[in-house]
């Protein structure tokens, strides 16, 4: 396994593998790998006879006052995770190499799909996804990359842009990997204190509690989403940002709960900022 650091050094052997008649398999990250990071690294070491792997925490999707500075960081352990994983090649570039002092353009995903929910809360941070994106694969030059659903719009946007900027690359969309206890991983989870780990739960409890009434035949999103918000706000610690059902499709809001509705949470528990989502009726 090589890390390479450089771009152009990155594109040459991209390009070289492509060249040889390679199938590249792409899963860009932020590292500080967990299990959701491996799940879509043992895929795509199915997806492809070469797995790429981007640990680079980007600048340009972190807001004002978000965590950029303190995002954890641990090269030397996500080395040895991706090495573990069957991974071929590491791309962790510099902040300066990706972004230089001329650096000026940007890619942004229009329309309510990128609007609502995170677009929402967190202004410019799709632009920055979109663009880091992009990027990537025009380093990568991959024929499938992986993400996953624990990022629901993001995925939904990466789908759209793929598809508007015709990107000759695969995505492939893969399940949320949980803690024994329901948490969705998540490299910001070693934030929590216990007690806000404990109070954290709640996310997927309420997740689960919608997800078993739309199950039992209860349509109306408005009754579901006042039960999943009661179980939130029980814990003292956690300030709901939304919650929400949605067509898993446009992300606009529902009020009659269907195959392909979503419903989509954000939730502080104290300074760190947690997502989560499960579908209603249909099992993935
Ligand atoms: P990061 O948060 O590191 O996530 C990298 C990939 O892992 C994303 O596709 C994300 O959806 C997936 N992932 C994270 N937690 C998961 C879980 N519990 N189960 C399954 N998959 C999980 O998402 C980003 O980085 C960045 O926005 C990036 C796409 C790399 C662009 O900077």
């Amino acid at each position: 396994m090589d890390t390479v650091s450089d771009i152009t050094e990155m594109q040459r052997r991209c390009l070289a593998l492509r060249e040889a008649g390679k199938r590249i398999a792409f899963v860009p990250t932020m590292g500080f790998l967990h299990e959701g990071h491996l799940s879509l690294l043992q895929e795509g070491r199915k997806q492809g006879d070469v797995l790429v792997l981007s640990i680079f925490v980007n600048p340009t999707q972190f807001g004002e006052g978000e965590d950029l500075d303190t995002y954890p960081r641990d090269f030397e352990r996500d080395e040895s995770l991706a090495r573990e994983a069957g991974v071929d090649l590491i791309f962790y570039p510099t902040a300066e190499t990706v972004y230089p002092a001329n650096y000026c353009s940007y890619l942004s995903v229009e329309g309510s799909l990128t609007e609502t929910l995170e677009g929402a809360c967190r202004p410019g941070h799709f632009r920055g996804v979109a663009t880091v994106v992009a990027k990537l694969f025009n380093i990568v030059q991959p024929h499938v990359a992986l993400f996953g659903r624990k990022d629901f719009q993001q995925l939904a946007m990466i789908r759209q842009m793929v598809r508007d900027f015709n990107m000759p690359v695969e995505i492939k969309g893969m399940p949320i990997i949980r803690e024994t206890d329901g948490l969705a991983m998540s490299s910001r989870n070693v934030y929590l204190s216990d007690d806000e780990r404990r109070q954290s739960l709640a996310l997927n409890q309420s997740l689960t509690l919608a997800a078993e009434l739309a199950r039992g035949g209860e349509s109306n999103a408005h009754k579901i989403l006042e039960v999943s918000l009661k179980r939130l706000t029980t814990e003292p610690d956690l300030v709901v940002d939304y919650v929400k059902i949605c067509n898993a499709d446009t992300l606009e809001d529902v009020e009659i709960v269907d195959q392909r509705s979503v419903m989509l949470l954000a939730v502080k528990a104290g300074t760190t900022r947690l997502i989560d989502n499960n579908y209603l009726i249909a099992k993935v």
